[in-house]
């Protein structure tokens, strides 16, 4: 009787043991379940890696700055003091035009909805920025490129003979009235403004076709669609020469300033393009004329840097090409 007695507390006691030890372990498993959660409600797209993603204390997240204005519209067009100061000093032009006034004749002309606040946990927006290195020959990325949900081209790059290293889709091209082409009725035109006279230029290419010259010959018109314009923010400018030059150069060439709106508004993004060829040299696929970072106004050197960092930490994808 006793020994059976003693028994039963043994057994008892081990009940309670595995009690704890369950009831420890759920503890345990539900920590580590809230945490796990936590971490995967934080992620900001849908994609496995997300440039955004890791919201660490560390240079990207200190130079990143999510709120500043991308596109202009006739809402955010009034400029703070210090980017309009900044921005009016890169016109190198002589007659310099009221920047309110001509500002009050783009918007009817071009639409301004906004088309990238969609960012959240649900979205994985993959995009290629394609510079025009030479190092895209005989890359063959043209089906890896157009992959892609968008496509950017930068001002003349052709697809055209190219289509197997580089791609045939087009959704953005940017470009600025000394770069010029003409495009198809689906592409968006992302219009880069270097001066007052450039947004000038833009009306008048859509209207009366009277501006043919800036500090050199441009077209006095285009093919593109109207419906299709977006004008980038000269805040966005003075934001990436500051945040991510450091305010090297005179201003952020036209390849470093489109792969930072890319960053902004993709989750994904892949860079082609960019660079010498393996032997060095600078020239665009297309023909032999430099490349982007060549040493003028643009801290080329120091946007090169920028950009490796970037692939380092894994916010951006470099394709270096083959030749
Ligand atoms: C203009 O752009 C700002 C962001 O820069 C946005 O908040 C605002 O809604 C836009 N206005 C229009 C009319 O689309
Ligand atoms: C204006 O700047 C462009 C490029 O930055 C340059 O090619 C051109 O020579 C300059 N023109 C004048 C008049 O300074
Ligand atoms: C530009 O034009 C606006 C109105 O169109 C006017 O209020 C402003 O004073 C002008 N600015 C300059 C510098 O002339
Ligand atoms: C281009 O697209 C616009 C609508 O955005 C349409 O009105 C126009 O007819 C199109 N033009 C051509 C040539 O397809
Ligand atoms: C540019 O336009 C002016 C008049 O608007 C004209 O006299 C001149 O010949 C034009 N230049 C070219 C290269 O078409
Ligand atoms: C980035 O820009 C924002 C606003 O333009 C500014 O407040 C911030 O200090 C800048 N960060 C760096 C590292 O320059
Ligand atoms: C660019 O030019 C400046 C002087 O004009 C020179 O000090 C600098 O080393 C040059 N950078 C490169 C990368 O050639």
């Amino acid at each position: 009787m006793r020994h059976h007695h003693r028994y039963l507390t043994l057994l008892l006691f081990s009940i309670f043991l595995l009690f704890c030890f369950y009831f420890q372990n759920s503890v345990v498993t539900f920590t580590y379940n809230s945490y796990f959660r936590y971490e995967t409600e934080r992620a900001p797209c849908a994609c496995g890696d997300c440039p955004l993603d890791r919201g660490r204390l560390d240079w990207f997240s200190a130079c990143y700055e999510p709120t500043v204005h991308l596109l202009l519209n006739s809402s955010n067009s009034v400029l703070r003091a210090d980017v309009f100061g900044w921005w009016k000093g890169l016109q190198n032009v002589t007659r310099v035009a009221n920047y309110t006034r001509v500002v009050k004749n783009l918007f009817p002309l071009f639409p301004e909805e906004e088309h990238y606040s969609d960012a959240g946990p649900d979205r994985c927006r993959t995009c290629a920025v394609v510079g025009n290195s030479g190092n895209l020959l005989r890359s063959h990325y043209g089906p890896l490129i157009d992959s892609n949900d968008f496509v950017m081209r930068i001002n003349k790059g052709p697809t055209e003979g190219f289509e197997k290293d580089v791609g045939s889709r087009t959704t953005h091209r940017i470009m600025y009235p000394e770069s010029s082409v003409d495009m198809d009725n689906s592409t968006h035109l992302v219009f880069f403004p270097f001066k007052i006279l450039d947004m000038e230029w833009l009306i008048s290419a859509f209207t009366t076709k009277n501006i043919n010259e800036t500090y050199m010959e441009v077209p006095s018109t285009i093919k593109a669609n109207k419906d299709k314009v977006m004008i980038l923010h000269p805040e966005f400018m003075k934001y990436v020469y500051v945040n991510w030059t450091e305010s090297h150069g005179r201003y952020p060439s036209t390849g470093f300033l489109t792969l930072m709106f890319v960053l902004h508004i993709c989750d994904e993004v892949n860079v082609f393009g960019f660079g010498a060829t393996k032997a060095g040299n600078w020239h665009h696929y297309f023909d032999e004329t430099l490349t982007l970072y060549v040493n003028e106004s643009h801290a080329g050197d120091f946007e090169y840097q920028t950009i490796r960092r970037l692939e380092q930490e894994k916010r951006i994808v470099i394709f270096r090409g083959w030749t």
